[in-house]
């Protein structure tokens, strides 16, 4: 079975509970990079996360890794309208960890994961090699988002450009980010 199918059947079966409970729903009414919602981005980060999981030759908690990720922006307003006290960057993690704590039951890898994903932004490192995947499947997905907005805007050929120039920064960037446990 090709590697997709298997993750999509593993990530339905873990991220179902987490659908039934709490308000992942109402992440579909606030925007995130370029036209995703949070919604959608959540998702992708989760799958993400799974499938390079399933990829490398480490032991994941596959469950909470799923669940973490999930919720890792389950800060719950459009950051483009409603602005925070502190910078969005900076504080949506605590937000989203403190909604994520009233709606669900997490566990202290849960809370990592969506404390630390802003890492290096915000400077304490990830706690477990879970949460700095998530970290870099966010990074990744985020820079997939902002390209997307940025070709629907751009005539092709530049947005490829711009696209191809990129590539370089971003491996080097996961790279550098790899500190496995
Ligand atoms: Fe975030
Ligand atoms: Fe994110």
């Amino acid at each position: 079975m090709k590697l997709k199918i298997k993750r999509d059947i593993l990530f339905e079966h873990l991220s179902e509970p987490v659908f039934r409970t709490g308000l992942l729903e109402q992440l579909k009414e606030f925007n995130q990079h370029g036209s995703s919602n949070c919604y959608d981005h959540s998702v992708s980060v989760a799958k993400a996360s799974l499938y390079i999981a399933m990829l490398l030759p480490f032991h994941f908690k596959m469950e909470q890794l799923v669940r973490g990720a999930l919720l890792h922006d389950y800060f719950l307003y459009d950051w483009h309208v409603t602005k925070p006290e502190k910078l969005h960057g900076f504080s949506h993690p605590h937000t989203a960890c403190r909604n994520a704590k009233r709606d669900f039951d997490i566990t202290p890898l849960e809370e990592n994961i969506i404390k630390r994903h802003m890492f290096p932004l915000t400077p304490v490192p990830p706690r477990f090699k879970e949460s700095y995947l998530v970290t870099l499947a966010d990074k990744y997905i985020a820079t997939k988002e902002f390209f997307a907005a940025l070709r629907q805007r751009l005539h092709p050929a530049r947005a490829l450009r711009l696209f191809s120039r990129s590539v370089p920064y971003v491996f080097s960037f996961m790279i550098v980010f790899l500190p496995w446990k």
